[in-house]
C-alpha cells in the first residue's frame, strides 16, 4: 500500500491564515468584555433608576408610618402603590412576615427576593427593594420591578453591530493580508522559479531580487552566488575536459608520425629490399625517429609530474644566476658553438632549483638557437629588479607573431605551424618551461624586442631570503 505524502501548506495560505485567526480571537475577547461591561452598566443603571423612585418617596413613607402605626401600614401600601405606578414598573408590597399587601405586578404568585442594596433578577424583571419603617424593626417590604426584556434587546442589537463590524474586519484584513503577504513573498516566488531552474541544469540562472525585505534578499544573493559559482565550476570542468581531450589527441598523433615511419623503414627491411647502404640509412632514420619519440615522452613525463605535484618536483635553494651562468659558460660554447650566446650578468641571488632552470634555460635558448640565422648572438642577461630576480633570453630571429603571443606557453602550440614542424619541434618546450617556472614560484612572460627583430622571453622569480644566502655562502 502506498501512501502520498499530503501536500505542505503554502506559506501565503498560512500566513494569512494564523492572521485572521489571531483576530478573531481578539474580536471575540473584545466583544465578551463589551458584552459583560455593557450589561452590567444597563442593569446597574436600570437599579438606579428604580431606586430614586423609591428615595423619592421617603418622606411620605417616612410620615405615613409615624402618624397612625400599625393600622396605616395598610392604607400605606395602597397609597404607595398609587404612587409609584408608572409604565414599566411593577410594585410589590409585603409586611415584614411576608405576607402580601399590595401588588400591581402580573405574575401570579410569590414574592421576589430581596435586594436591598444593588438589585436582583427575578422572573424576567429587574428588581429592587426597600424595607419600610425603621431599619431596625421594619414594617414590611417594597419591591420594585422593571421588565429586563429592553436591555436585552439594546444588549442584542449592540453585539448584532459588534459582530458585523467585526466580520467586516475580518474580511477586510483576510484580503489585504492575502495582498500584502502576496506582494512579500513575491520575490520568494521568483527565487523558487530560479532554484527550480538551475535544479534543471540551468545553471548560472539568477532571480531578480528587487523589492525583496532584507531577509530575502540576503538569501536570494545567496541563491545566485551559489548558482554562478556552480556555472563557474561546470564552465570550468568542461574547459578541463577539453583540454584533456585536445592533449591526448596532440599527445597521440606526435606519436603517430615517427611510429609510421619506423614501420615504413621497417617493411622495407624486412622485404630486404635495400641494400647496405640503403639499410644504414633506414636505420639511421629509425634511431632518429626513436631519438624523438623518446624526447618527447620524456617531455611528456616531466609535464605530467610537474602537474601532479609541482611541490616535490623542484628543490629550489639560493641560487646566485651569475655565478650559475658563468658555471654554464663551457656547456653553451660546446653546444651553441663560441659566441653565439653572450651572457651579461649582475649578480643577484635568487631561490630557484638549478636543475630546473636550467631545463628552463636550454629549452629557451634551443628555441633561440633554431630560429636566430647564424652570425647573429643570442643575449642572456641575470639582474635584480625590486625584490625580484629577472633572467632574460633574447634573440635575433623573426620574433613572434602577435597571434601566437597568447598561446605560446600552451601545450604542443606551435606558431607558424609549417615552420616549427620543419625545425623539428612538438611545442612542449615553452609548456614545460611554464610548468617549471611557476612551479618555482616564478612567472614567464614571452614578447617581441623593442629594439629591432627577435623574441625576448623574461622569467622572474623570487629573491632568496638573506638568510639563505649567507648559509649557501657559507657552504660554498
Ligand atoms: N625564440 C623564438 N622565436 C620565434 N618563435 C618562437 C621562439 N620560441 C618559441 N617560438 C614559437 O613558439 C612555439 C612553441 O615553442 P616550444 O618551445 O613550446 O615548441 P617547439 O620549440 O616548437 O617544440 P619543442 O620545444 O617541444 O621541441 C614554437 O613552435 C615557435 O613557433
Ligand atoms: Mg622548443
Amino acid at each position: 500500500m502506498s501512501t502520498v505524502a499530503p501536500a505542505p501548506p503554502s506559506l501565503r495560505r498560512t500566513l494569512v491564515l494564523r492572521q485572521t485567526i489571531l483576530l478573531t480571537l481578539l474580536l471575540v475577547m473584545i466583544g465578551a468584555t463589551q458584552f459583560v461591561v455593557l450589561r452590567s452598566v444597563l442593569l446597574h443603571t436600570t437599579a438606579a433608576s428604580l431606586r430614586s423612585e423609591v428615595a423619592v418617596l421617603e418622606p411620605i413613607i417616612h410620615h405615613s408610618l409615624t402618624r397612625n402605626r400599625p393600622a396605616g401600614f395598610s392604607a400605606l401600601a395602597a397609597i404607595l402603590l398609587e404612587r409609584l405606578h408608572a409604565p414599566g414598573v411593577e410594585v410589590i408590597i409585603a409586611n415584614r412576615y411576608g405576607m402580601l399587601m399590595a401588588s400591581s405586578s402580573t405574575v401570579p404568585q410569590g414574592l421576589p427576593p430581596p435586594a436591598p442594596t444593588g438589585y436582583a433578577l427575578w422572573q424576567g424583571r429587574v428588581v429592587v427593594s426597600a424595607a419600610l419603617g425603621p431599619p431596625r424593626h421594619p414594617l414590611g417590604t417594597l419591591w420594585l420591578l422593571t421588565g429586563a426584556g429592553p436591555l436585552w434587546t439594546i444588549l442584542r442589537r449592540d453585539m448584532e453591530v459588534y459582530g458585523l463590524l467585526s466580520l467586516l474586519a475580518l474580511t477586510a484584513t483576510a484580503v489585504m493580508g492575502l495582498i500584502s503577504v502576496n506582494r512579500s513573498l513575491a520575490p520568494l516566488q521568483r527565487m523558487l522559479k530560479a532554484t527550480s531552474r538551475i535544479a534543471a541544469g540551468n545553471y548560472g540562472t539568477t532571480a531578480d531580487l528587487a523589492g525583496a525585505p532584507e531577509e530575502l534578499a540576503r538569501l536570494g544573493e545567496a541563491i545566485n552566488t551559489m548558482s554562478r559559482a556552480v556555472a563557474d565550476a561546470f564552465a570550468g570542468e568542461r574547459a578541463s575536459q577539453e583540454q584533456m581531450r585536445r592533449f591526448l589527441a596532440d599527445a597521440s598523433h606526435e606519436l603517430r608520425t615517427p611510429l609510421t615511419a619506423i614501420r615504413g623503414f621497417l617493411s622495407l627491411l624486412d622485404a630486404g629490399e635495400l641494400d647496405a647502404a640503403e639499410s644504414a640509412t633506414a636505420l639511421a632514420a629509425m634511431r632518429q625517429q626513436t631519438a624523438r619519440m623518446q624526447r618527447l615522452v620524456e617531455s611528456l613525463l616531466t609535464l605530467s609530474r610537474l602537474d601532479a605535484s609541482p611541490e616535490t618536483q623542484v628543490h629550489p635553494q639560493a641560487l646566485d644566476l651569475a655565478a650559475w651562468l658563468a658555471g654554464l659558460a663551457p656547456t653553451l660554447t660546446g653546444l651553441y658553438g663560441e659566441g653565439r650566446v653572450a651572457v651579461q650578468a649582475q649578480p643577484v641571488t635568487v631561490w630557484a632549483d638549478p636543475e630546473r632552470m636550467q631545463e628552463v634555460l636550454f629549452n629557451l635558448l634551443d628555441n633561440a638557437h633554431r630560429y636566430t640565422p647564424p652570425g647573429q648572438p643570442i643575449t642572456v642577461t641575470a639582474a635584480r629588479e625590486g625584490n625580484q630576480g629577472v633572467l632574460t633570453v633574447a634573440d635575433r630571429g623573426p620574433g613572434i607573431r602577435e597571434a601566437d603571443l597568447p598561446h605560446l606557453f600552451e601545450r604542443f602550440y606551435r606558431g607558424d605551424r609549417g615552420r616549427s614542424r620543419h625545425q623539428g619541434g612538438a611545442g612542449l618546450g615553452l609548456a614545460i618551461v611554464r610548468a617549471s617556472v611557476e612551479a618555482q614560484k616564478g612567472t614567464v612572460s614571452a614578447a617581441n624586442r623593442s629594439d629591432g627583430p627577435g623574441a625576448l622571453f623574461r622569467v622572474v622569480l623570487p629573491l632568496a631570503a638573506p638568510h639563505a644566502v649567507t648559509a649557501s655562502a657559507a657552504r660554498s
